[in-house]
């Protein structure tokens, strides 16, 4: 059979999946596309090949959104320059490097720095932060930080940084423009090819329910992650923050969200796949159900308590209001309650031995 296929039939889809034929739209889409009955099917065979490949661990990784600063004005994203409701705030680099001794003591072992694209936070500032954070504790190191040159990243990964997440958001280049004024999608299709050759364990991902967004579109991203080599996938349903032009969008949908997810573990059997902080804002078990069809990390924030709403990419983004130490408890908890068990490693990605960097 060849990559052209077009499968009507779910379970001829479902087939190709689990043979592990290339990601193509042909079978992509009926599985994307497929009813209540065959997606019951569908988060089973995705939560068992979840556990076959990478086992019941969640990984627990400790997210800091540690400035709310953004030089770029998406059009969906609340943080945007043009949002000049926003207050906004940076942390000190003294705060985020004890943030991480927190995080550790707590018994993270990774821990996630996040931020819109601050200009205060150069290569330089920053190297040093990932520094001193690899110098006093045993965490890995994630940074989401947004685009930067090939040099930038390569002075961080030399600092010690081990992942680094930047959505792609859609590879579609009409809707990736419509979207994103400052951006362009060869050059954020670049910043991800260059921080895999640099030895990062690549994230990536996308924003499901971009309006014109379709499910053709959504196999083409999967197969282009594919084609990357993405080894951590966030994704998340858009959802429309008043204060941004896409305000009165619909937005994304739970159900589609969660086949997307199962999918995702399908053509990506040993890639880390987020419960994101989206998919729990749109509906109160939105990460409780990814975890049962597909995913296997969980970002708990740990930012100073009068912060985290100020990071509102998203209205009504979930956040705790208890200390970081009952946070944590609150998600050992659920993790448990699903019959699975918390990462004590450090979660990093699987890779075949011969490409081991
Ligand atoms: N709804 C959901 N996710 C959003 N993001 C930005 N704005 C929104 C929104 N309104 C996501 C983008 C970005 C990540 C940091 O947050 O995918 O990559
Ligand atoms: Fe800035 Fe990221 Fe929001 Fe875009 S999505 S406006 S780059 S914080």
């Amino acid at each position: 059979m060849n990559n052209n296929t077009s499968y009507t039939d779910f379970q001829a889809a479902l087939e190709a999946a689990l043979r592990g034929a290339p990601p193509a739209r042909g079978w992509l889409v009926p599985l994307l596309s497929c009813n209540e009955q065959d997606a019951v099917e569908l988060f089973r065979e995705a939560d068992r090949v979840r556990r076959e490949n990478v086992g019941d661990d969640i990984h627990l990784r400790a997210l800091l959104e540690f400035s709310n600063f953004c030089r770029k004005d998406c059009r969906y994203c609340g943080l945007r320059r043009d949002n000049k409701k926003v207050k906004r705030y940076r942390l000190s680099a003294e705060d985020i490097i004890k943030t991480a001794l927190e995080a550790e003591k707590l018994g993270y072992r990774t821990m996630v720095m996040q931020s819109g694209e601050d200009a205060a936070f150069t290569r330089d500032v920053m190297a040093n932060i990932i520094k001193g954070i690899k110098e006093k504790t045993d965490l890995a190191v994630t940074l989401s930080l947004g685009e930067r040159d090939i040099e930038t990243y390569r002075a961080w990964r030399e600092a010690g940084a081990d992942r680094y997440l930047l959505r792609i958001e859609t590879t579609n280049p009409e809707l990736f423009k419509s979207v994103h004024p400052d951006d362009d999608l060869d050059k954020r299709m670049k910043a991800l090819m260059d921080l895999k050759e640099l030895g990062y364990q690549l994230g990536t991902g996308v924003l499901l329910g971009l309006p014109g967004q379709t499910l053709e579109n959504l196999a083409d991203d999967i197969a282009w992650m594919h084609g990357i080599g993405a080894e951590m996938l966030g994704n998340g349903p858009l959802i429309p923050h008043p204060d941004t032009p896409l305000g009165r969008e619909k937005g994304g949908e739970m159900n589609l969200t969660l086949r997307f997810v199962s999918v995702l573990r399908l053509v990506f059997p040993h890639a880390h796949i987020p419960a994101t902080t989206a998919m729990g804002t749109l509906h109160p078990q939105g990460r409780e159900s990814a975890l049962r069809c597909g995913a296997n990390v969980i970002m708990p924030n740990i930012g100073p308590m009068g912060f985290r709403k100020l990071y509102e990419i998203y209205p009504g983004k979930i956040y705790r209001r208890d200390d970081a130490k009952k946070d944590r408890e609150a998600i050992v908890e659920m993790v448990e309650s699903l019959g699975r068990t918390v990462g004590k490693d450090h979660g990093h990605v699987w890779r075949p031995v011969q490409e081991k960097k």
